[in-house]
């Protein structure tokens, strides 16, 4: 695509927040190297939209037990070369009060698809509310819909599901016996509900075309996302998927530009999977339209058990320690950490 194309496609998405998927996918197969406009006019929109505030959440990764079998996934159940973890109640309570006294805002409760107890969840929900100002999301995969309900209850603010890919074939190969519809309902009824919901895409499945990715992006829109990720597959040696090509940064910056300027509104994370793929990643992100960084707390003996994919950066760090070089990094970008809980953008 010529130039002009380019800039007049750009200029469309940053005033109406609106392309074609044929627009789109133009787009996503256009070089990064000719794609600096588009950059450039995501990163003006992030600082019309966000200012300078960078949002952190706190990441607890509390269990790496697992009942499903997502191709690209090293936690995946049959994974038996790794040793599972499970935090109780009490730790997890504790990390989340660490990392409000870091002067987080949000915490982040993930795990594999465990059989943790609703209840105990719920009760884990309420605890830190008690006991700390912070915002709750929550990233325990699907569940289900009496729990989402319960821990909504319990005062859950926000829910993080990746739809992972949004090409319904693609998505049965890679997640056996789980499915697509239950995903998306599973979406809009946490949006229902009363939860901020986030949601996203793994970049570069194999099979995954441009097409496909600007589906994705539609799809978002239609979800009306509160929240959009959207991180490099890296292959893991104990998976399916271990002889595939990684996702390439040009891609996820792409999608990330893409992603703030046809969900304007929406907060975006520059992920740590970018950041494991390059080390400048996640600031890549951050100058392409991303406002938000997920720095891990849980405690350094447990990280390296939580082997998504392989060399995960911080596995060999403590929660103050990424709190501090995450710090660095937003003020090596002119940018400051934000004091607010960093709530959605959109308003209903
Ligand atoms: N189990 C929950 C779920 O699947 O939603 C939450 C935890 S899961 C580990 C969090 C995210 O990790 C998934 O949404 C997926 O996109 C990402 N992930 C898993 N394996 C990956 C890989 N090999 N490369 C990049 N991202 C991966
Ligand atoms: Fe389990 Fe989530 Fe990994 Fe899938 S992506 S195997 S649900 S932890
Ligand atoms: Fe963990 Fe940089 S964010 S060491």
């Amino acid at each position: 695509m010529n130039q002009f194309k380019i800039k007049q496609l750009v200029d469309q998405a940053f005033t109406k927040n609106n392309l074609t998927k044929a627009e789109i996918t133009a787009l996503l197969k256009t070089e990064l190297k000719d794609l600096a406009y588009l950059i450039e006019k995501a990163d003006q929109k992030r600082a019309a939209i966000c200012g300078n505030q960078v949002h952190l959440r706190a990441i607890i990764e509390f269990s790496s037990y697992c009942k499903q079998n997502c191709y690209y996934c090293g936690l995946r159940k049959d994974n038996k070369e790794i040793k599972r973890y499970q935090l109780k109640k009490e730790e997890i309570v504790k990390t989340a009060q660490m990392a409000s006294e870091l002067g987080y805002q949000t915490v982040v409760l993930q795990s594999g698809e465990d059989e943790y107890p609703a209840q105990t969840i719920a009760e884990i929900i309420r605890e830190i509310k008690a006991k700390t100002k912070m915002a709750i999301t929550l990233s325990l995969g699907e569940r289900d819909f009496a729990a989402y309900k319960l821990w909504r209850e319990a005062g859950a603010d926000r829910y993080l599901l990746k739809h992972e890919i949004a090409d319904r074939s693609l998505y049965q190969k890679y997640h056996p016996k789980m499915s697509y519809e239950n995903r998306i309902e599973s979406l809009e009824y946490l949006k229902l509900i009363g939860y901020q919901i986030g949601s996203g895409v793994i970049i570069g499945l194999p099979g995954q075309t441009p097409e496909i990715l600007a589906e994705d992006l539609l799809l978002c829109q239609d979800l009306e996302l509160d929240m959009i990720g959207s991180g490099p597959f890296i292959p893991h040696q104990a998976t399916p998927l271990k002889a595939s090509k990684q996702g390439t940064v040009a891609m996820t910056l792409k999608f990330t530009a893409l992603s703030r300027l046809l969900l304007p509104l929406a907060h975006i994370p520059a992920t740590t999977a970018l950041g494991t793929i390059d080390v400048e990643g996640r600031q890549k992100a951050l100058q392409a339209g991303a406002n938000v960084v997920m720095p891990n707390v849980t405690d350094g003996k447990y990280r390296e058990q939580y082997q998504i994919y392989p060399d995960k950066i911080c596995v060999n760090e403590e929660a103050g320690d990424c709190r501090q070089c995450i710090g660095g990094i937003i003020s090596s970008l002119g940018r400051e950490v934000s004091q607010t809980k960093g709530h959605s953008l959109r308003k209903d």
